[in-house]
């Protein structure tokens, strides 16, 4: 084991991003967590202890995205002084399936070397840097900021407000038992929008804000649809559109794919006694072609990326 420096632990949400019609632009953050703890060192060398989601299959070498977003806000920060780390990781939000779990990576990795350089940066320095390492600030933001989130970027800036809706919301997600990289579900993207499909998706993105900061069951309803990602991606994931049904016919006020996939999630009202049965009819419709899907009710974080104070990670 190498000479310890300072160590700090940091808790990071997953995310779910695009909500719809929101494409590369809307997120939430949900109450799973990713948890860091971050030794930096002096001398050479990495040392992993990766527990949970994403155990012996993330690669525990330089290829690390946690790693290389610590070194990118060393390099930064001037502070190279640092040349290796022991990183233990606990994960709860599954790999690959879009509910941030690269963002969860990045952000804890960057909010855990900017608290021991001393909390250099802060926490839209960090979204900044968050976005130029994932590409687009979708799941990163909420990430930081925790709650809902709308972010723009104009060249490579990027601007993010948050907030916590007017209407209690739980997230009933179905995981399915495989992998979509967000590499190759944005391939089968295509290059340019049709106007009717830019236009159908401004008013549901439009609704969707609107109906969240107002409190409208009624409007949220209407505005989750999207004709930007969804149908291309439906191709990708089997059953999709009947998972969709299934989850409306039991009581969802609407369904969207998260993020680039393969998770897809059911909004309901809080206390509606209807979110059990919804679980179970996404999971049954799954089934019903062949996808063995694990279900998730989750709520809203509010903090976003925060330090873990008390205790050592076993
Ligand atoms: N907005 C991104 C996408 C989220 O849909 O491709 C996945 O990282």
């Amino acid at each position: 084991m190498q000479m310890a420096e300072r160590s700090i632990r940091v808790r990071v949400p997953g995310t779910s991003a695009n909500l719809g019609a929101g494409f590369d632009t809307l997120g939430l953050a949900c109450d799973l967590y990713n948890e860091l703890e971050l030794t930096l060192t002096h001398a050479e060398g990495l040392e992993f202890h990766v527990e949970g989601e994403g155990a012996g299959r993330i690669p525990e070498d330089d290829r690390n995205i946690v790693w290389r977003s610590i070194q990118l806000l060393l390099s930064r920060a001037h502070r190279e002084e640092y040349q290796g780390a022991i990183i233990r990781m606990k994960n709860d939000v599954p790999l690959s399936r879009g509910l941030g779990s690269s963002a969860a990576a990045i952000v804890a990795g960057l909010k855990a070397a900017n608290v021991l350089v001393g909390n250099r940066y802060n926490r839209r320095e960090l979204l900044q840097l968050a976005t130029e390492i994932e590409g687009h600030p979708d799941n990163v933001a909420p990430a930081i900021f925790g709650g809902f989130t709308v972010s723009t970027m104009k060249g490579k800036r990027v601007e993010t407000f948050s907030f916590l809706p007017r209407i209690r919301l739980r997230f009933v997600v179905a995981v399915p038992d495989f992998y979509l990289p967000t590499k190759k579900a944005r391939e089968v993207l295509p290059e340019t929008v049709a106007r009717q499909d830019a236009i159908f998706n401004i008013g549901r993105a439009s609704m969707l804000i609107a109906a969240l900061m107002k409190g409208s069951p009624y409007f949220l309803k209407r505005s989750l649809d999207d004709a930007m990602h969804q149908p291309y991606r439906a191709k990708l994931i089997p059953g999709m559109y009947d998972v969709f049904r299934a989850a409306k016919s039991a009581g969802a006020l609407g369904t969207v794919l998260s993020g680039a996939g393969p998770c897809l999630i059911a909004f309901v009202e809080e206390h509606d006694e209807r979110e059990a049965a919804v679980g179970v009819a996404m999971q049954e419709a799954f089934a019903r072609h062949d996808v063995h899907a694990e279900i998730k009710h989750l709520g809203i974080d509010t903090r976003g990326a925060h330090i873990v104070n008390h205790g050592k990670m076993e």
